[in-house]
């Protein structure tokens, strides 16, 4: 997969990822990473943020919304054009950039309090310069913050075979959270690429987009190599607004979605 066909996946799938996160359809977000990613952050106001692979910028905008000084890139010239739309409507101060993560250079040395990275590592080729250059453009002390779908519970596809994820109980179609069983785990260490296909029935324009399936070593070695040292992880659980309106989510308090890793530059 060659970075300019990632790119266009992207691009394609801009206004379906924008109606998505808009219109409250990305719960896993509002009612369970969000929470958690912003309670690593912490207090962020008058903080220098980077948000790397922000999108069309949803939360940018909740980090300027708390005072912090914020800067986005990503590198889909579409999601970065429904990013400056949005700032014109709601003037935050938030700078936009089509930039690849993994070459930050218009940014100089030891700019940034954070780089905050939601959702977006996992679907960054080159990963491990990601890491580096965050950990350039972050003063020393300044953290890289960052969620991913929890590496070891993917649901993961390989030739065209689901090879895991909940499995339900026997005899039953209905795959309410009551009828899952257990959630199965298999070949963990095939590390590959993942064309992931949106085809929720919420989303209103369903996509296909590119995302790295690595290990959890995989990401340590990246942030130890850059210079950065882990310093604190959570694993997300929904919150009790989201369960309530969610049904879904309760699968989360059995098995975690997603991971956030606070990692500090040394
Ligand atoms: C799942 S979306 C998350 C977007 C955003 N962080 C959010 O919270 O809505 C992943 C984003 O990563 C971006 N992306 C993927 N690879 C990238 C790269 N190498 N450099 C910059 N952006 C990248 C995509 O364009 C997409 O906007």
């Amino acid at each position: 997969m060659k970075k300019g066909d990632i790119q266009n996946q992207w691009d394609k799938a801009t206004e379906g990822w924008v109606f998505f996160v808009r219109t409250g359809k990305d719960y896993y977000r509002d009612e369970m990473n969000n929470p958690a990613m912003f309670e690593l952050l912490g207090n962020i106001r008058g903080k220098r943020v980077l948000d790397l692979a922000c999108g069309e910028g949803y939360n940018c905008r909740i980090m300027a919304r708390k005072g912090a000084k914020v800067s986005g890139v990503d590198f889909s010239k579409k999601m970065i054009e429904f990013a400056v739309q949005q700032e014109k409507k709601e003037k935050l101060g938030i700078d936009y950039y089509v930039l690849d993560a993994g070459n930050l250079h218009i940014f100089k040395n030891n700019t940034f309090d954070i780089v905050a990275g939601f959702m977006a590592l996992q679907d960054i080729e080159n990963y491990q310069d990601a890491a580096k250059e965050a950990c350039r453009v972050l003063r020393k002390r300044g953290r890289l913050v960052f969620v991913i779908p929890h590496p070891c519970f993917e649901t993961r596809l390989i030739d065209d075979k689901i090879i895991g994820g909940w499995e339900y109980k026997k005899r039953t179609m209905d795959k309410s959270t009551e009828n899952a069983l257990h959630y199965k785990v298999d070949r963990y260490f095939d590390t590959q690429v993942d064309i992931i296909p949106w085809e929720m029935e919420r989303l209103t324009q369903h996509f296909k987009t590119t995302a790295f399936h690595r290990t959890l070593s995989n990401y340590a070695d990246a942030l130890h190599n850059a210079g950065l040292l882990i310093s604190r992880l959570r694993e997300p659980k929904p919150t009790k607004r989201g369960l309530a309106k969610y049904p879904m989510l309760k699968l989360h308090l059995r098995i975690p979605h997603s991971l956030v890793i606070e990692a500090v530059k040394c």
